[in-house]
């Protein structure tokens, strides 16, 4: 059994795994399938400063390789979150990050300052999410936005800052190092990529919201190309996600250069997907006689 934990802004994570935001709620429904504390740690569905609804359905729509989401953020608010979920959260034995989204910088620093008065261990603010009006990827497509939202939430809080970005924006890179020179702890790449399905029988898009975020294997390589770009570019530790479905997968983007990883669509396949990665981490790293998960971090050697 090699050593799987790794550190991410000071945090220690027994392994390198976490559910993404979005796609395992507040832990709820897998509580009841396997122990939570398997995991390295868990990112919340995104939170709001009030609750909201989502979008109208259809929001999620197959697509080759992946799937396209337009949940809208539906979430209960952060004074529910903190009420209802997070208690029980905290008792698992891994390590919770609150992901928090709003349609303005009053709304995210609202939204930290009250997580900040708990003992969540990790904030991680999106910036990027493709499918609200206001706000979301609107703040992570330009460098001045991200580095302002990012100061802002880091002048209220103390709690470890990760800033979840967009893989639409011109250059990531630019605003990985924009984020970083705002005062963020470690970034967390790459958000869905923005696309459409259409229906060619009533020409109309499957979404409602007729665009919506890309996920799932069809994405991988171009993240694991953002990973290695923004963490040869930052001094912050990284956060890979992105298609990501095996523990071959994960090597291959803590090779990139990312400390962890975060597990999406892959776990609407496969619910039990996270700790079958764990697994398979672990066997490959024993296959090849490396005995510490963190002799992998960025090793990949360019041509
Ligand atoms: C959503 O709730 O729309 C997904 C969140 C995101 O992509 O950031």
């Amino acid at each position: 059994m090699a050593n799987l934990s790794v550190t991410v802004a000071g945090v220690l994570f027994k392994n390198p795994v976490i559910p993404a935001s979005g796609v395992f709620g507040y832990g709820r429904e897998y509580e009841k399938l396997f122990p939570l504390s398997k995991l390295g740690g868990i990112a919340t569905k995104g939170t709001t400063g009030q609750p909201r609804p989502g979008n109208p359905s259809p929001r999620i729509a197959e697509a080759p390789a992946g799937m396209l989401n337009s949940v809208g953020l539906q979430n209960p608010g952060i004074d529910a979150f903190i009420a209802n979920e997070l208690p029980n959260l905290l008792q698992k034995d891994t390590v919770i990050l609150a992901n928090i989204a709003g349609s303005t910088i009053e709304e995210c620093v609202m939204v930290a300052e009250k997580l900040d008065a708990t003992d969540v261990h990790m904030i991680e603010l999106n910036i990027s999410c493709p499918n609200v009006k206001q706000g979301g990827a609107a703040f992570g497509v330009h460098c001045d936005s991200a580095a302002a939202i990012t100061a802002a939430v880091r002048r209220v809080t103390s709690k470890p800052l990760i800033v979840k970005l967009s893989p639409n924006a011109t250059s990531i890179t630019d605003i990985a190092i924009a984020v970083e020179s705002a005062g963020a702890d470690a970034v967390s790449l790459i958000n869905t990529l923005l696309g459409m399905c259409i229906d060619i029988e009533t020409a109309r898009p499957v979404l409602r919201n007729n665009m919506g975020g890309m996920s799932g294997p069809a994405i991988f390589p171009l993240a694991v190309r953002m990973v290695y770009q923004v963490s040869h570019a930052v001094t912050i530790p990284v956060i890979g996600m992105g298609g990501v479905t095996s523990g071959t997968d994960a090597i291959e983007m803590m090779m990139a250069g990312a400390s962890a990883v975060q597990v999406g669509a892959a776990i609407f396949q496969d619910p039990y997907a996270p700790i079958r990665i764990i697994d398979e981490i672990n066997d490959w790293l024993d296959a090849h006689h490396i005995t510490d998960l963190r002799q992998i971090i960025g090793s990949v050697q360019l041509w």
